[in-house]
This record gives structure tokens, C-alpha cells and sequence, in this order.
């Protein structure tokens, strides 16, 4: 695995192999990766002939008072992680590579699909996830780019980012990955004391009793959104954001739902915020 720190050594790379006609795949991250990011990884490689996966911790997308300076990194451990997953080349900018005029004055905004849940509690994370990742298309060329359906409502924003700017890549998103008790894969997830780790279940319990809901003819979005809500209601060391149900492309709310929704949750758990989401079918 060569690791590359500069846009123009990248692009120099990157021409060489597309020069030969192979497709490059890419994995986006912030880096202190684990097995959620090696499956992006993998699935990269399984699909592509070439597969880049980049770590910047993007200050754009991070809002005031939030984790930026805090942000968990491990740079060894992850050059480590990808060379395992077969990851061709690491790409590992500075902040002033990505971002040599300081201030930036072009951003990318994604209005409707980034206003609510994360949106309305983040409101320049969405634009920062999408400049950064516009910037990052832009910069690697790639066929395809895969994203973690980990990050829903960022998917969604990423998804009709590149269909409105008509940028030339696939986007694929990934089923999230699990601890072995339901709770779902994140950086953020070291921050938890052993209490909270415990506690951090309630997520994915909550959604597991939305899907039983929907399961059992509960149709109306307000009803499992209920069920989900005061099931982390009732954990102590959670603190609520949302239970919402979506529809899976808008991400609006559906009043009544038919055959497809989507199931999301956000709380706090301690210092972090944690997110989690499902499908839910009838
Ligand atoms: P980061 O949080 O590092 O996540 C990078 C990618 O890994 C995202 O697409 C995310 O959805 C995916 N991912 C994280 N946990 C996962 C899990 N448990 N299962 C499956 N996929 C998982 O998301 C970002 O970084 C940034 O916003 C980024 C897109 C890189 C832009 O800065």
C-alpha cells in the first residue's frame, strides 16, 4: 500500500492507472478505522481494479464546541487496518493541502435532504460533508465511492450531491456493521465509559422494537416513532435527539408507511451522539 500525502502526487498516481483503463474505487473516512470501514474497504476491492481510501478529519464539517480537536487518531493502527482490507493507496492530506486558502468561499449545499434530524442539530455539517466530499470526487476521479449506510441521512446528502452535480461516480452505500450486542460501529464509540457502552445498546434495541412494530401492522410513522422514542426515553444515561420515519430517498417523514421506510435514531450517551438506523419493509 503506498500512503500519499499531496493532491498532485495522487492525481499522478491515479492517471497511470486509469491511463491503463483501470476503474479505482474509493473509501472516504475520517480515519480511527474499524471493521465498518474495512467492509467499505473490502467491498472496494471486490468491485474495483484499483481501490483508494482517504483520512482527513474535515474541519468544515465540524461546528463549534464540537469533537474536532478530540477526534480519536491513530494513524499507524489505521495505515495498518487498510493495507489489511487491500487497500492500494492511502490517501492522507494536511489540512492546509485540502485547504491552502484557510477560509473557504465555494461551498456545496444540499438543501431538503440535509435540513432535518442531523441537519437541524448540525446545521453546517451537512455542507461541510458534502464540500469535502465534492472536493475529494473531484481529486480522485474515481468510478465508484462507498459510504455506510451507518450514516444515513449522509448517504442520502452524498447520493443527490453527485446526481445534482452530475459528478461521474457510482455511489454505493454499505450495510452497517455491529457489535456482537447490536450496537453499531463508530469512531466516536471509545468516548463511552463501560456504563455507557452498555447503555449504548438502547439504539439498536429501539429500532429492533420500531421493526417489530411495523411487523405487527403498526402502519402509522408517529406510533413507531413512539415505540422507538420512549424506549430511550427510559434509558437514564441516553439523552433522546430523534426517532424518526423516513422515506428512504427524501428522508421526509411518512405519515402512513408502505413498503419502504427507513428507521432513525440519534441520542446523546454520555459525551457522544450516537446514530442508528434500519430498514423497515411491508
Ligand atoms: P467516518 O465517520 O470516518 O466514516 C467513513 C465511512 O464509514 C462513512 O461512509 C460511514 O458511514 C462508514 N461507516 C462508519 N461506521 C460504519 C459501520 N458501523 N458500518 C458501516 N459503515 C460505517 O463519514 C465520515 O467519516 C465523513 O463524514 C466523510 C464521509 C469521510 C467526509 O468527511
Amino acid at each position: 500500500m503506498k500512503t500519499i500525502t499531496t493532491i498532485d502526487a495522487l492525481r499522478r498516481e491515479l492517471d497511470g492507472e486509469r491511463a491503463t483503463g483501470r476503474r479505482v474505487g474509493f473509501v472516504p473516512t475520517m480515519g480511527y478505522l474499524h471493521e465498518g470501514h474495512a467492509s467499505l474497504m473490502a467491498a472496494s476491492v471486490a468491485d474495483n481494479d484499483v481501490t483508494v481510501a482517504s483520512i482527513f478529519v474535515n474541519p468544515l464539517q465540524f461546528g463549534a464546541g464540537e469533537d474536532l480537536e478530540a477526534y480519536p487518531r491513530d494513524l499507524p493502527r489505521d495505515a495498518a487496518l487498510a493495507a489489511d482490507a487491500g487497500v492500494d493507496v492511502l490517501f492522507t492530506p494536511t489540512v492546509e493541502e485540502m485547504y491552502p486558502h484557510g477560509r473557504v468561499l465555494t461551498t456545496v449545499t444540499v438543501a431538503e435532504v440535509s435540513a432535518r434530524m442531523e441537519g437541524a442539530s448540525r446545521p453546517t455539517h451537512f455542507a461541510g460533508v458534502a464540500t469535502v466530499v465534492a472536493k475529494l470526487f473531484a481529486i480522485v476521479g474515481a468510478s465508484r465511492a462507498y459510504f455506510g449506510e451507518k450514516d444515513f441521512q449522509q448517504l442520502a446528502v452524498v447520493r443527490r450531491m453527485a446526481a445534482d452535480l452530475s459528478f461521474p461516480v457510482e455511489v454505493v452505500g454499505c450495510p452497517i456493521v455491529r457489535e456482537p450486542d447490536g450496537l453499531a460501529m463508530s469512531s466516536r464509540n471509545v468516548y463511552l465509559s463501560p456504563e455507557e457502552r452498555e447503555a449504548a445498546t438502547v439504539l439498536h434495541r429501539a429500532l429492533l422494537a420500531g421493526v417489530e412494530a411495523v411487523a405487527e401492522n403498526v402502519r402509522s410513522g408517529d406510533a413507531v416513532s413512539a415505540v422507538m422514542g420512549s424506549l430511550i426515553r427510559a434509558e437514564p444515561l441516553a439523552t433522546l435527539d430523534y426517532a424518526e420515519v423516513v422515506d428512504p430517498v427524501t428522508l421526509e417523514p411518512v405519515a402512513q408507511i408502505h413498503d419502504e421506510a427507513r428507521l432513525l435514531v440519534a441520542a446523546r450517551v454520555g459525551a457522544p451522539r450516537l446514530l442508528d438506523n434500519m430498514a423497515v419493509t411491508c
